[in-house]
């Protein structure tokens, strides 16, 4: 029945394709956000929906749908009605590390969506709750191999961007924590605050207010340069710890078989709101990086995907097979 179903609208967007994107969109669009609101995602998706929604001429509606490290609300997203009015913010975790993590993984990064473009890179921090008694990298990496699976460590769900680039520092480290799933990193931090939990590995803009409020110790950035954002944070290869290096991005997608014409623009959308002057401050002043010119639109977008799934496939595998000794 499902298949038939596909094909059918497979079939509608074929013919009733040029239709639908001549006037498109004539009502809202629901973006879903598949982790908790307040995280990065969530930051990046609300900072250009709103910019997107002036250029559509309709409003982009945030849905947040989390669980299994963002693969809830993905799945949603891939199995929508391809017309251009359900749209999705993924990443690295969701289209680049889950298909490592979830054997029964419901839908293939590379192949089931139409890729809209890339929204933001987004450096990754290694961050710990004030009460790490630790004021640098070497500080906090002699304190968390001490303190062994007594250390509490804070991500968004498995095979999320903090889950990913957490079991990654932690194999490198020889460390086995204990991990503290939620369904973002947004209420993670909340609880690092109140120190609950011990370390994360974050996006940046999750973090930037909070370190620089001094709510947080940031240990390093994992990036080669520093992010004008964190001047004087310094880089993992400047701390001592150069084999870790690790980025994230966020970027949108739609169901696949959604028509060309919709899709471009929604591209063209997202080029333009990252084009605003307002938004473009924001992700500035969040750490965040801007893709810009051939970095923008679909093929970019599904290129990235390819490759951030071979990448991080053995890396990961690797990883957890290390967390299992
Ligand atoms: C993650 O993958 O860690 C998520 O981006 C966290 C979030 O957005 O809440």
């Amino acid at each position: 029945m499902k298949k038939l179903l596909v094909a059918v609208a497979g079939l509608t967007a074929l013919f009733a394709g040029p239709a639908l994107a001549q006037n498109y969109p004539t009502e809202p669009v629901t973006m879903i956000v598949p982790f908790a609101a307040g995280g990065p995602t969530d930051i990046i998706a609300r900072l250009v929906a709103e910019p997107m929604s002036r250029f559509l001429g309709q409003q982009i509606i945030i849905e947040n749908v989390a669980g299994a490290g963002g693969t809830t609300g993905i799945t949603r997203g891939a199995e929508a009605q391809p017309n251009g009015y359900t749209i999705m913010m993924g990443h690295m975790g969701t289209h680049g590390a889950a298909p490592a993590l979830y054997p029964n993984l419901k839908y293939n990064p590379a192949a089931d969506f139409a890729p809209i473009g890339v929204a933001a890179g987004t450096p990754i921090i290694i961050v710990g709750s004030k009460k790490v008694p630790a004021e640098d990298l070497q500080g906090f990496i002699a304190w968390a191999k001490k303190q062994g699976d007594k250390a509490n460590h804070a991500h968004a769900g498995v095979g999320s961007v903090s889950h990913s680039t957490g079991i990654l520092l932690n194999s490198m480290l020889g460390i086995k924590s204990t991990y503290i799933p939620y369904t973002g990193t947004g209420p993670a931090l909340n609880d690092m605050l109140s120190g609950q939990v011990d370390y994360m590995t974050d996006q940046i803009v999750n973090l930037v207010g909070q370190i620089n409020a001094g709510a947080v110790k940031a240990f390093a950035i994992a990036t080669p340069k520093r992010s004008p954002a964190l001047p004087n944070l310094p880089t993992t290869k400047e701390a001592g710890l150069g084999g870790y290096e690790v980025s994230a991005w966020n970027a949108v997608f739609a169901p696949k078989g959604t028509p060309q014409a919709i899709v471009d623009k929604l591209s063209d959308a997202l080029s333009k709101a990252l084009d605003d002057a307002n938004a473009r401050k924001r992700l500035d002043d969040l750490g965040a990086v801007i893709p810009e010119g051939a970095e923008r639109g679909s093929a970019a977008l599904q290129k990235l995907v390819v490759s951030e799934v071979a990448r991080w496939t053995p890396v990961l595998k690797e990883a957890m097979a290390a967390q299992k000794k």
